[in-house]
């Protein structure tokens, strides 16, 4: 700390002195910016780095490679959802690195490829497959389950990862507001199609099998709770509390995962986290916060490799074995809403979610 306040004074005293004596020549403001810049950057930074750890032992400086460090993955296979982009690729890879055998679930298989040759470039032993998933589409979730089922392989780790923020009122194929098709329900069906290899898998090898979802603490904005009655309604649409109720869906969906799981014996957990804020293409559908993100995101924001710390963690480190329904945050367990823990909330969006996809 007596670092970072001897650099911050440092710098701050330095705008102050140019500001002061106009000691510029030329294009003082510019100069002056850039200094702030430099002193801003220095001081975020040293934040970063002396940034407190949790019981955990990792931070919020923390990157994926940090919380994986020395974890042997070969004997597991993986799903990620959204892998073409952001936190799915950073994930992807890292469980890659450790010997995971990971199955990309993209809906741009072109996409999915060319990650898929970048991470082979830097780890060619990674055992690596795409397969074509779009959340959006039920019929299409059901076609990449029943492939992946007949393949045979088994499935240890799944991480409900892909996601679309705030975008104008949209229903998916199935008439369904899409972010609420995307990010809940499509992974919703997902998981169930998925239990049975889940739990065979955690029968068969003796080992926990672990659904992680990738939430948000934008939960806090959703409406309030879950708007079962206005879901696919476009006068009652806000895209920022429409993202949030997905988010918030994403916690609940664990939490009756969990309680299910416990009243049946199965070997398998789950778990919601808060990735934290980072910049990447998940501010698509509004350029304008894009762009700003991009610009201060470095002072401000994690980076991609500790954006994807907290699923890493989740899904492979030894201290979360047995650890289920909880929501993490910074590789550690946080506090989500009250909505976020409301049993009777995460039952009936579990009903309502099964009667939304009923065939
Ligand atoms: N970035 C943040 O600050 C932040 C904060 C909190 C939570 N999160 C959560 O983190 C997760 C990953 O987001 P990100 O930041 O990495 O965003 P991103 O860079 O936009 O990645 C999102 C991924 O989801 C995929 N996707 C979108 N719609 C899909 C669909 N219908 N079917 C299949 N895949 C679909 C995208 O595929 P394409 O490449 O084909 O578009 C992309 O691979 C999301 O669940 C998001 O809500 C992010």
């Amino acid at each position: 700390m007596i670092v970072l306040s001897v650099v911050f004074v440092w710098c701050v005293c330095k705008v102050v002195f140019i500001e002061l004596f106009g000691m510029l020549y030329f294009n003082m403001y510019t100069k002056i910016k850039e200094i702030k810049d430099q002193a801003l950057f220095i001081f975020i930074k040293m934040m970063w780095i002396f940034g407190r750890k949790g019981a955990s032992g990792f931070s919020i400086s923390s990157t994926a490679e940090d919380v994986t460090n020395g974890i042997d993955g070969t004997d597991l296979t993986a799903i990620v959802t959204g892998a073409t982009s952001g936190i799915g690729t950073e994930t992807a890879r890292v469980l890659a690195m450790h010997g995971v055998h990971v199955v990309m679930a993209v809906r741009n298989t072109e996409n999915g490829r060319k990650v898929k040759e970048t991470i082979l470039n830097e780890t060619p032993n990674a055992k690596l497959d795409v397969m074509e998933l779009d959340l959006s589409s039920l019929a299409s979730v059901r076609n990449f389950a029943a492939e992946f089922v007949s393949s045979g392989l088994p499935l240890n780790i799944l991480i409900n990862n892909a996601g679309v923020m705030a975008p104008p009122f949209t229903l998916s194929k199935d008439k369904i507001e899409l972010q609420f098709a995307t990010n809940h329900l499509g992974h919703f069906l997902l998981t169930q199609l998925l239990l049975e290899t889940m739990k065979r898998t955690s029968h068969d090898q003796k080992k926990e099998g672990r659904i992680v979802n990738v939430s948000s603490e934008a939960h806090r904005f959703a409406y309030k709770g879950i708007y079962f009655d206005n879901l696919n309604d476009e006068s009652s649409y806000n895209s920022i509390y429409a993202y949030g109720q997905s988010k918030l869906a994403n916690i609940l969906h664990a939490n009756e995962l969990t309680r299910r799981f416990k009243e049946n014996g199965v070997n398998v957990t789950a778990n919601a986290l808060h990735p934290g804020s980072i910049a990447t293409n998940l501010l698509r559908y509004h350029s304008l916060v894009d762009g700003v993100v991009d610009w201060v995101g470095k002072y401000f924001l994690k980076n991609i490799p500790q954006g994807a710390a907290t699923t890493c963690y989740v899904a492979l480190h030894p201290h979360v074995n047995g650890v289920s329904g909880k929501y993490f945050m910074d590789s550690n367990v946080a506090q989500p809403n009250s909505y976020a823990e409301d049993a009777e909330l995460a039952k009936e969006l579990w009903d309502i979610s099964l009667t939304m996809v009923a065939p």
